[in-house]
């Protein structure tokens, strides 16, 4: 009998794929279950995958994997997806697809499965990284699939036997790795209403956080934290400390109205604690170290990077011309950077480099500059020389503002 490799977290919709596979598709199925860092014990999924009648079970620890080369390489990127999400979810899923389709090719499956449904950003990332690395393989998503809905899966889990998963179920839709959650539906479909407290797992109530400040200092090299104030620590350790640091202090919620690859807008609330104090830092650095033509044009490569991960064009030609294109940005980015995280709050208070263009001789307003101020005289000539001319020649009185045509309200736009 063929065999199909399944995502599997674990959860009702997935548990129930086990057994609808393998029925519809008569196909052996093996699951696959990454940890990512979502702060679970993988072996009593991993026995439950056996339960429901999985031929066999695989879980794997990629947290390093996940850190080394999908999240430390985003935050190099400064990548953040219309200014609110960096982009957790979106990194992992190429991730998950690249050791799935590793894993058929070393079982022999001749497919692989995944629990996304037909509305989201996720089917299109795992589908895409899939017929990417391998397009033999064949690819079954059964929530897209089906029509049942969660009481036609309790039904169909109960008739087969299928155990419910014992947790208590969350009114939402959650997804969660170490760079981040995200929790949808349920009472947030509903764009008015603020998100109630138990949407929030990973960070206290701002309002509630601590009124004394906590300080952290994080040292950088080549764009990538190594130390947390002076203790050099591996990425994945790093990561998990500011986030309880930064969960402790209410840093990182964010709710937003999110344009989906689909066509759909969707509204999403985040928590992204370490996330956001690094690359809160990492920028801070950047403005030390870069110059203003790069900081300028690396703002440009952020935002298109950003968009190619949320896309699921990880395994594309873009991605490795604009990785080359970071790798060299990112060679000066060295240094410390000291955030305060206060209610809510991630403040850069302090930075140092080496290699910082920022230089305090010129900078100053005191003895010590060497700034020439003579020479600003001929460059403001120059610089004002087009516009005043223009100004002479077209523009006739010159006014507060430009005078505009106001729009006639009753036009037909
Ligand atoms: N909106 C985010 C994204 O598209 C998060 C998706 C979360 N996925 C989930 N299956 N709940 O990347």
């Amino acid at each position: 009998m063929d065999k199909v490799v399944l995502a599997y977290s674990g959860g009702l919709d997935t548990s129930v794929a086990i057994k609808w596979i393998a029925d519809q598709y008569n196909l052996e199925v093996v699951t696959f279950t990454a940890n990512l860092g979502q702060e679970r014990d993988l072996e009593p999924i991993r026995r439950r995958a056996l339960d429901v009648g999985a031929v066999d079970a695989h879980v794997t620890d990629a947290r390093r994997m996940f850190v080394d080369q999908f999240v430390w390489p985003a935050l190099q990127a400064g990548a953040v997806y219309e200014d609110a999400y960096y982009l957790a979810t979106a990194l992992g899923r190429p991730l998950i697809s690249w050791l799935m389709v590793e894993l058929a090719h070393e079982i022999g499956a001749t497919a692989v499965a995944h629990g996304s449904t037909g509305k989201g950003n996720d089917q299109v990332r795992f589908d895409v990284s899939i017929m990417t690395l391998d397009p033999d393989l064949k690819i079954i998503a059964p929530m897209r699939e089906w029509s049942m809905n969660r009481d036609q899966e309790i039904a169909y889990a109960a008739e087969h036997g299928i155990e419910i998963p014992v947790t208590k179920e969350s009114p939402y839709s959650t997804d969660e790795n170490l760079w981040g959650r995200s929790i949808e539906a349920g009472i947030l479909e509903d764009a008015w209403n603020e998100p109630p407290t138990d949407v929030y797992e990973w960070t206290v109530d701002p309002a509630t956080a601590p009124d004394k400040p906590a300080y952290v200092e994080i040292a950088f090299e080549h764009g990538i934290p190594t130390a947390l104030d002076g203790e050099p620590l591996d990425g994945v350790d790093l990561i998990q400390r500011l986030h309880d640091l930064g969960g402790a202090h209410g840093v990182g919620r964010t709710d937003h109205v999110e344009n989906r690859l689909i066509g759909i807008k969707s509204r999403e609330i985040y928590e992204q604690p370490a996330a956001t104090v690094l690359h809160t830092a990492h920028r801070a650095l950047e403005t030390m170290t870069l110059s203003r033509e790069q900081e300028r044009f690396k703002r440009l490569v952020s935002h298109e990077y950003a968009r190619m991960v949320y896309d699921g064009l990880w395994f594309s030609g873009l991605h490795r011309e604009l990785s080359a294109y970071i790798q060299i940005n990112q060679k000066n980015v060295n240094g410390s950077v000291r955030v305060k995280l206060y209610k809510g709050d991630c403040a850069v208070v302090g930075r140092k480099s080496d290699d910082a263009l920022y230089r305090e001789e010129l900078a100053t307003y005191g003895e010590d500059d060497t700034f020439d101020h003579e020479a600003a005289i001929g460059f403001i000539k120059l610089h004002g020389l087009s516009q005043q001319t223009q100004a002479r020649l077209q523009l006739g009185a010159a006014g507060p503002a430009p005078v505009l045509p106001r729009p006639d309200n009753d036009d037909p736009a």
